[in-house]
């Protein structure tokens, strides 16, 4: 096997194009937030927000499961071991990271409560999550501390994807292209 199932490729580009807009939305709303504009216009911000951060939760339950059926590609034999082990760890740090920031975000709102997304819908209470501001407060800080961790693992790894591309074309990035 030479490259991902189509699948895999799918839920990673729509991954990929959710985290560009849910970091968007989560610095616009916040900064609405922190000057205190509390209008319909945030309200929809966070609610696209928490609508948008389930789907991915959704959608990476899917990529576990995907991963540990289908095992990933092996590298060409021009990739060192060293860098095939780091790709590897970075991989795995993805997708803890990206399991944990919408667990927390998800834990966050259980706890405020303030589980209305948009049109109405609610999402379902974490099991488990007491309603405790202070505790939903901790668990914003730590929703954005690692969203940001995430961001600057997310860059690293773009910037890895393009070394492939650009420079070493070894059919690397083509692998988790879209089309073939
Ligand atoms: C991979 C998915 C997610 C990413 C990358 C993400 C990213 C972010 C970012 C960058 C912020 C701004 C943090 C700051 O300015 O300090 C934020 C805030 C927030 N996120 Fe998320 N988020 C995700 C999923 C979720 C989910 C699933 C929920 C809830 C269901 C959620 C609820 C919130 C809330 C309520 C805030 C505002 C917290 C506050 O006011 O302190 N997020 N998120």
């Amino acid at each position: 096997m030479t490259s991902y199932s189509l699948v895999q490729r799918a839920l990673h580009w729509l991954v990929a194009l959710s985290l560009a807009a849910l970091y968007l939305l989560g610095l616009w709303m916040t900064t609405r937030a922190g000057a205190n504009l509390w209008d319909d216009q945030t309200n929809l911000l966070y609610g696209l927000h928490k609508a948008l951060g389930a789907t991915v939760l959704l959608m990476m339950v899917l990529r576990v499961f995907f991963k540990l059926r289908t095992p990933a590609p092996g590298y060409p034999a021009s990739v060192a071991p060293a860098i095939a082990w780091t790709a590897k760890l970075m991989h795995a740090l993805l997708y803890a990271l990206l399991l944990a920031v919408p667990l927390l975000g998800w834990a966050g709102v259980t706890a405020y409560p303030a589980l209305i997304t948009i049109s109405g819908y609610h999402l379902p209470p974490m099991p488990g999550v007491v309603q405790n501001e202070t505790l939903a407060k901790q668990l914003f800080a730590l929703h954005g501390l690692l969203a940001f961790t995430l961001g600057a693992l997310v860059l690293c790894h773009i910037a890895a994807a393009l070394v492939h591309l650009v420079f070493k074309r070894d059919g690397v990035f083509e692998r988790m292209w879209p089309a073939k």
